[in-house]
């Protein structure tokens, strides 16, 4: 399991569905990881296995993974493929999961838990709508998310929590960075086991606001989507 606590900044690109080898290939050679961070790759999970380079601080992450361990079912990827890939992260409950392929709590839930069975580190994403938000929600939604989501073998050393409120992500919109520490206190208020989670924030981060964001005190990193895929805006936030 890789160690958490040693780095200062957690900060990981969500490729989604995008990329391609010859992306891939300048991406690299462009890529500049700083040591005193931990950064993510997460591509598409066909192109996992040929990123792993050298590099101490970079790992990989999939963005998804079977809530089963084996078996007749066409298409999945389990968590031990994943380990036997060297695979060191993976996204779980992201909301595109749970807004297009019906994910729930419960299947978050599993997945988290078969993860790190196999000592890979579950980001477990949570995060309102705007209609919650509008309807002053975003607590209600946060509490049950994580109490539903989050199985009782993770903790701060084997597992993240990324904050992603759903109206932020791709919009151009964030939530003001008062609201963003406020309710990443919050997340790690909500049970005393919580605490020491280190949170990331995810949702419209590029380099001209992510200084300031991961400069607040309850936010111990990033989930960067489209930014993420200009490696030099990338090489700016993770600096
Ligand atoms: P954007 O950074 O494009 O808003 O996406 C955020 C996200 O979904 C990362 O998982």
């Amino acid at each position: 399991m890789i160690k958490l606590d040693k780095y200062s900044y957690i900060f990981i690109a969500n490729w989604k569905l995008n990329g391609n080898y010859s992306f891939l290939k300048d991406y690299y050679q462009k890529l500049n990881v700083n040591s005193d961070n931990c950064t993510i790759i997460c591509s598409p999970s066909i192109y996992l296995k040929s990123l792993k380079g050298n590099n101490a601080n970079l790992f990989c992450g999939a963005q998804d993974v079977s809530s089963y361990k084996e078996g007749a079912y066409t298409g999945e990827l389990s968590a031990s493929m994943l380990k036997d890939n060297n695979i060191d992260f993976c996204l779980v409950g992201h909301s595109e999961r749970r807004q297009y392929f019906a994910e729930t709590n419960n299947n978050v839930s599993i997945k988290s838990s078969n993860l790190i069975e196999e000592n890979i580190v579950p980001v477990i994403c949570i995060g309102e709508t705007l209609e919650q938000k509008e309807k002053n929600l975003t607590e209600e939604i946060l509490s049950k998310q994580i109490k539903d989501s989050i199985p009782k073998s993770a903790n701060h050393q084997n597992a993240l929590i990324a904050y992603e409120p759903v109206w932020a992500i791709g919009t151009g919109l964030t939530p003001t960075l008062e609201e963003i520490n406020q309710v990443h206190k919050l997340i790690k208020n909500f049970d005393t086991r919580f605490s020491n989670f280190r949170v990331l924030y995810g949702g419209s981060v590029k380099s001209s606001n992510s200084k300031e964001i991961t400069g607040l005190s309850h936010v111990d990193g990033c989930l960067i989507g489209g930014a993420s895929l200009k490696v030099n805006e990338f090489n700016k936030i993770i600096s």
